[in-house]
């Protein structure tokens, strides 16, 4: 027995008694619209693979190459064993795609943010304690990495620029460090950040912007860029609409080779494998051209939302491939998600502490993958549902 397991025990049951405990939920998934769980084809809502780029036979073909070729490792991190030259031309298409001088890859987008963050608020090498304006609804990797730099966080109001404001202007005459932390899209609503009213912000208060376009990059803005192009500092993964693994930050040559030298998650962690850099590249080849994909998957959210709203559920404010309904409480959420397991549907619920009390939901995804009548019968089945209709007021409470 470990020697404080009673306790870890406690945290589960409390967890339980809450409706709030969570379980690796055993799947199979043979291609990207489908995923089968406890012996049940179920149409998948659940995946971030926005593309469908996962099973695309380009990136397998790639994948399996690189490995023939370079192996299945890369043997230690990139300053142990070297830099291997798969990196460079990788890392000039980030560059290029998002706009930016330069660009670092290292390992899972979470990873990028505890790292990069923790290394760009470093108190001793900007000699002061910067303060840290965050979106209250920003990803735990952010926050995560705001906390591994002791950085102070003032948390503004979701998404809104006017707040955001309001807190620069009382700190107008703090002479320390100013950086602001936002997702571009909200990975558990699906609202975009008003990017370019909070760069304006950034600029006439001498602030530094940080953007995570880890659900835009490559389903949104012109071929695939993203919403990230008045970020200073663009933060993003390849595990979502990209079909693969790994983390990236594009800014300047500077910035690039301070994190080489500072950031703990690139200099003490194995460097991505062959492999995986091949879904990358054979990734980063296809996205810019894929616009039919993109307007396919945002005619499928819009045709959700808009007949969700008709029957009175609420999406919040989403507008992109994210729809959340937002049902309230955990056991509600945890309830309908079931239902529509039996149904055929792989909707999750996401409950707190993922997102505030009272706002469960079942989070959906729509990909490249999906047609029209999925999102049909999926509706078909939410209306069979009595769906709490007021519990979406939480949502801006
Ligand atoms: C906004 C945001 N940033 C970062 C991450 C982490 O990315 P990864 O899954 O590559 O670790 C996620 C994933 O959920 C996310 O939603």
């Amino acid at each position: 027995m470990v020697g404080s397991e009673s306790r870890y025990q406690a945290f589960l049951d409390a967890r339980r008694r809450e409706g709030l405990r969570r379980f690796l939920n055993q799947v199979a998934a043979r291609d990207a619209r489908t995923i089968n769980v406890g012996g049940r084809c179920c149409v998948n809502l659940a995946s971030n693979d926005y593309l469908a780029l996962r099973f695309h036979k380009a990136l397998i073909r790639c994948a399996a190459e690189w490995a023939e070729a370079y192996g299945v490792g890369s043997g230690a991190s990139r300053l142990v064993t070297g830099n291997l030259d798969l990196f460079a031309p990788i890392e000039a298409k980030v560059a290029k795609l998002k706009n930016k001088p330069a660009a670092l890859i290292m390992a899972s987008g979470f990873q990028t943010n505890a790292a990069v963050l923790q290394a760009l608020f470093d108190k001793a090498v900007l000699g002061a304690e910067p303060t840290v304006f965050t979106d209250r609804l920003n990803h735990a990797s952010m926050h995560f990495g705001c906390q591994a730099a002791g950085a102070r966080e003032l948390r503004y109001r979701h998404c809104d620029a006017k707040h955001l404001g309001e807190l620069l202007s009382q700190h107008e005459q703090d002479e320390r460090p100013k950086f602001i932390l936002t997702e571009s899209v909200f990975s558990m609503d699906g609202d975009v950040a008003p990017v370019g009213e909070i760069s304006h912000l950034a600029r006439a208060y001498g602030a530094t912007l940080i953007v995570d376009d880890a659900h835009a990059t490559g389903i949104l803005g012109r071929g695939g860029q993203g919403l990230s192009g008045d970020a200073d500092i663009a933060i993003g993964t390849f595990s979502k609409a990209l079909g693969g693994f790994g983390g990236y930050v594009a800014s300047t040559e500077t910035v690039r080779d301070y994190l080489i030298n500072r950031c703990s998650g690139l200099i003490y962690s194995t460097a991505l494998p062959p492999p995986v850099l091949g879904a990358i590249d054979a990734a980063l080849d296809l996205v810019p051209s894929m616009d039919a994909e993109r307007a396919h998957v945002a005619g499928l959210a819009q045709r959700f939302r808009d007949r969700a709203v008709a029957v009175g559920l609420s999406t919040g404010a989403s507008t992109t491939q994210i729809v959340p309904v937002v049902v309230g409480s955990p056991e509600t959420a945890l309830a309908i998600s079931l239902r529509l397991r039996s149904a055929g549907f792989w909707a999750v619920a996401i409950r707190p502490p993922t997102v505030p009390v009272g706002t469960a939901r079942l989070r959906l995804a729509f990909t490249a993958a999906h047609e029209g009548s999925d999102v049909d019968r999926l509706l078909d089945a939410l209306a069979e549902e009595d769906v709490p209709r007021q519990a979406s007021a939480m949502l801006n409470s």
